[in-house]
């Protein structure tokens, strides 16, 4: 290709993606299928990386990052970042109120109201309609320059285009972590055996001071726009919010214009509870003077604007008794002590239990068994003990001594230098333990052993079958048929499920290992890294923390584990069951005519495959992959989080739709 057909394709391409890109993030709708997506995604990255010097200020490539910020160069900001005075109380904004009206000395003015988002406060800088800069507040008068992450934000457009906006310009807004993404975040982190994030604030800030823009751009960070600065002011707030409307930014649909403080009281009203539905974490309004000259009129204090003011709700809290703390035991040993709470209604839910992270919290709180206590909804999510009421406390409460054995086996337990977490040593008898690493390890992101369940698992190890996962694979029907409960059909279902999973890819096996901090994705890192688990286990030290996104606390629990001569025994005996311990070529390399004339739609996400080697293996075997579903295709094979509507379609024209398991069957 000549240098002037990759100039014409990639500027193609770039204005392609990006459509589909803004219609998907934006306007939440699937133009093209994630196949011609991505296709259209990797062709792009090929033309970049063959010609770099074309690649667009605005390339879509740029959202899943890859630039290394080795530090932060400091900025200055052009207009001071200010902050809010806040209030909690209704008569402190009537009050407010008449402040403005005296300040302006006339009773003809409007507020704008919007939401409070809580997040992080960003600066960004438009020059040509290219984003050109992206800022931390920082003190407020100067900020870190952090642009490569905050392009991974994907609602953020790169590049905007409206005749309405001057060369130069400036949008600031509040970036988060969307709240199912900080669950599943959290969730991810707890089956790697990490700690939890405590709220979704922290994380994202810590998020967008991180180095590598390639692990800020997995963390999905989202951002709503709610200010706009130029040199010329378009006459009202809301004139500028529709007008970034308009252009493309992400500004969130809550904001109200009302007449007078009678109507911010009910948009309060209004939001206290609903604002809960939002994806993300709110909390307050914030209420602004709508005219810009009456902005200017009223000006500053030395730190705030006199014609803005926050709301902020009660951090809604409720007063109970904890009955007792009870000690949950993680697979990793990690003890964790829970608060048992006389159920209390808050915000939306009964709340039982709280969790008390570790023993420094308990002493901090000076928590003891019969107290009352107050809780709250940690950034609304995760139920917390945030005090204890002494004026309720009985008389003859006792300081609460922290368990110093595990609660399930008895082992002495023990904390490990600089942690905070207390661990039970007995990996390989603590009851807790051994099942925990067996459900880690039949969990559907690992061996997807969807045949066997929790109780399952505790009749097996109770009757003596199961201690280590290999074990699973030595399990017979006449085992099994034995045992409460199981029939013919359920003991074969059981054992089928189990040889299902041998064709699990190595990435899985690792990370069904449960290896501490090896979550998916790591050991999907490591596994393209280090090709087979027996270079895994010979890499040193250095050589583990040169692979990407592997840090030390990472190599020295790999280091640990493939030290100990019992895992290694576990490993061999898996390897002799037929699980895989290689990066899995075989498909790949395989190959006839099985699939010849058929033709297959992908969609959705798979266990055992990525879709380029699921695209790859169709034609290796002679069939063909389609984008659209019409009634000439064969087959629709579907993964999780499959779209509904293509399901629907499919069903419509009777076109047969298939697992991947049945897929690799065609292949038999
Ligand atoms: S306007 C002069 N609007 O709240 C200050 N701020 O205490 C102009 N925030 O640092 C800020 N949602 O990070 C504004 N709709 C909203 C907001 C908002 C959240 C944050 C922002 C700012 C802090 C002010």
């Amino acid at each position: 290709m000549t240098e002037d057909q990759a100039r014409q394709q990639i500027t193609s391409l770039t204005g392609k993606i990006n459509h589909y890109n803004y219609k998907y993030y934006n306007e939440n709708i699937s133009e093209i299928s994630d196949f011609e997506f991505d296709k259209m995604l990797e062709e792009l990255i090929k033309l970049e990386d063959e010609f770099p010097a074309l690649r667009l200020p605005d390339s879509p490539t740029l959202r899943v990052g890859g630039t290394i910020n080795k530090s932060f160069q400091t900025v200055a900001h052009k207009h001071p970042m200010l902050s809010l005075g806040n209030t909690y109380s209704r008569a402190d904004l009537e009050e407010f109120d008449q402040r403005v009206a005296k300040g302006l000395g006339t009773n003809d003015y409007e507020y704008f109201c919007e939401l409070k988002f809580d997040g992080v406060a960003l600066s960004m800088t438009y020059r040509n309609g290219l984003l050109v800069q992206g800022v931390t507040r920082g003190d407020g008068t100067q900020g870190d320059e952090i642009t490569a992450n905050v392009k991974t934000i994907r609602t953020l457009p790169l590049r905007v285009d409206l005749p309405e906006l001057p060369d130069e310009f400036e949008v600031r807004g509040e970036a988060f972590i969307p709240k199912k993404v900080f669950l599943e975040l959290n969730k991810s982190r707890e089956e790697a055996g990490e700690e939890t994030y405590a709220n979704a604030r922290n994380t994202a800030s810590g998020t967008l001071k991180m180095q590598d823009s390639a692990m800020v751009a997995r963390r999905k960070l989202d951002c709503y726009i709610y200010s706009y600065l130029s040199r010329t002011s378009p006459g009202t707030h809301e004139k500028g919010i529709h007008m970034l409307e308009k252009a493309g930014f992400n500004v969130s649909p809550t904001h109200k214009k009302c007449k007078g403080i009678e109507e911010v009281l009910q948009y309060i009203d209004y939001w206290e509870t609903r604002r809960f539905d939002l994806p993300a974490e709110t909390d307050g309004i914030v209420i602004k003077v709508n005219n810009t000259d009456q902005q200017q009129e009223l000006g500053f204090t030395a730190k705030s604007p006199r014609w803005a003011i926050a709301y902020k709700y009660q951090a809604e809290s409720a007063l109970t008794q904890l009955k007792s703390i009870t000690f949950q035991l993680g697979r990793t040993g990690a003890v964790t002590p829970v608060a048992e709470l006389e159920p209390v209604f808050l915000a939306g839910t009964t709340v039982k239990r709280a969790s008390l992270h570790n023993a420094n919290e308990i002493k901090r709180l000076d928590l003891r068994p019969g107290d009352y206590v107050y809780i709250e909804k940690g950034g609304e999510i995760i139920p917390k003990v945030t005090a204890v009421e002494l004026s309720k406390r009985p008389a003859n409460s006792q300081p609460l001594d922290y368990i110093r054995q595990c609660p399930e086996c008895g082992t002495l337990l023990e904390r490990k230098e600089n942690e905070v977490i207390h661990y039970c040593p007995n990996k390989k008898g603590c009851p807790s333990q051994i099942k925990g690493r067996i459900a880690h390890f039949i969990h559907r992101k690992a061996m997807d052993i969807d045949s066997l369940g929790e109780q399952t698992i505790r009749l097996l190890y109770e009757n003596g079958l199961l201690k280590d996962p290999s074990d699973l694979y030595a399990l017979r029907y006449e085992d099994i048929i034995q045992l409460e409960g199981f029939k013919d059909l359920s003991s074969n279902n059981l054992l089928q499920g189990i040889e299902n999973s041998k064709s699990r890819p190595f990435k899985n096996v690792l990370f069904a290992l449960g290896i501490r901090y090896v979550g998916q994705t790591v050991a999907e890192k490591l596994t393209a890294h280090f090709q087979s688990v027996d270079s895994l286990a010979a890499a040193t030290f250095d050589e583990l923390i040169a692979v990407p996104e592997i840090g030390e606390r990472i190599a020295q629990s790999i280091k640990d584990y493939f030290t100990d001569p019992e895992n290694e025994r576990e490993i061999d005996k898996l390897r002799e069951f037929g699980l895989c311990f290689v990066e899995d070529q075989k498909k790949l390399t395989g190959g006839n005519d099985t699939l010849k004339g058929k033709t297959f739609v992908i969609s959705g996400v798979f266990n055992n495959y990525s879709r380029d080697e699921l695209k790859e293996v169709i034609k290796q075997y002679g069939g063909k992959v389609v984008s659209s579903i019409s009634s000439r295709l064969d087959y629709l094979i579907a993964g999780d989080k499959m779209g509904p509507a293509k399901k629907e379609k499919a069903i419509s024209l009777e076109v047969e739709i298939i697992t991947e398991d049945e897929f690799d069957n065609l292949l038999k």
